[in-house]
């Protein structure tokens, strides 16, 4: 297609790692020009002269926003959260001896699925953390869908994908067509803007890290750079969860698979 559509394409590798191939130029003009409107150009080519010119800022993050694939839902996957309770919590349980909270960053997290899986997760397993206490950190590069996470609301379509009748009861409030996500459980989250190309040296170290769904779009090289970004923000024998398709191998030695799980890994370094 057009030198406009390959250098926006361009643009989001670049800020983001995004990798859309020249068969993704239907998305980058679908999801681009109804919006060029309001951000006063007349066309995809004016787009992209602007971000030559701009390429941060509010016009940058809302190109980069609008070309996020951004399909999360409730315990996507289920095995990750079961292997939560039952490998991860057991052994962080019995090192956690004199520190009496840990630290949990879903950071890919989109409109915050993952964030309250975890958090409904760990209520159900307060017996066994005997009284540790746990903050969570949802993060994005895309400001609209943390803006809803934020909000905890969701449709009935949204509660619908892979949340139990027993726990959409117990944990949500009913607003008559949609449902949104009790104070109770929302206690202890965070939610917070971060590229994964270009995070603060100051957050974490964390215990338990979900980055879930998101390097499958980076190419090779972004994916052991952002790898190395989240080692540095992992506690020692911290845990990182992958995404079904994504792997540490042959990217990293800074995570080792714990054996006998799919998609766990464990700091070594
Ligand atoms: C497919 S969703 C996965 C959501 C959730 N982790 C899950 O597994 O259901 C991928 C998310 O990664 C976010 N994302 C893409 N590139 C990113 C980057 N460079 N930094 C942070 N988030 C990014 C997108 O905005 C999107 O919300």
């Amino acid at each position: 297609m057009s030198g406009a559509t390959e250098a926006l394409r361009c643009f989001v590798r670049n800020r983001a790692g995004i990798n859309l191939g020249a068969d993704k130029d239907y998305l980058v003009v679908s999801r681009l020009k109804p919006q060029l409107s309001s951000w006063d150009v007349t066309s995809l080519d004016g787009l992209a002269e602007r971000l030559r010119a701009q390429p941060k800022g509010a016009l940058a993050d809302q190109v980069i926003a609008a070309l996020t694939i951004n399909e999360t839902l409730w315990f996507r996957d289920s095995k990750p959260f079961d292997l939560l309770r039952t490998v991860i919590l057991p052994e962080l349980v019995t090192r956690k001896a004199t520190d009496r909270s840990f630290a949990i960053w879903s950071a890919a997290c989109s409109t915050g699925q993952e964030v309250y899986s975890i958090a409904m997760t760990l209520r159900e397993e307060e017996a066994q953390l005997r009284g540790l206490r746990a903050t969570i950190l949802g993060s994005d590069i895309c400001e609209p869908v943390l803006a809803r996470a934020r909000t905890g609301i969701y449709t009935q379509f949204e509660v619908q994908r892979g949340l139990p009748v027993q726990r959409l009861v117990r944990y949500f409030e009913d607003l008559g067509g949609e449902w949104r996500v009790r104070p109770e459980l929302r206690s202890g989250i965070e939610f917070r803007a971060l590229n994964l190309l270009d995070l603060p040296l100051n957050i974490g170290p964390f215990d338990i890290v979900f980055c879930r769904n998101v390097l499958i779009y980076f190419e090779l090289d972004v994916k052991r750079n952002v790898l190395a970004a989240l080692a540095a923000r992992t506690k020692p024998g911290g845990y990182l969860i992958l995404g079904g398709a994504e792997t540490t191998l042959g990217l990293t030695t800074a995570f080792s698979p714990v054996p006998g799980t799919a998609g766990i890994y464990r700091r070594t370094t």
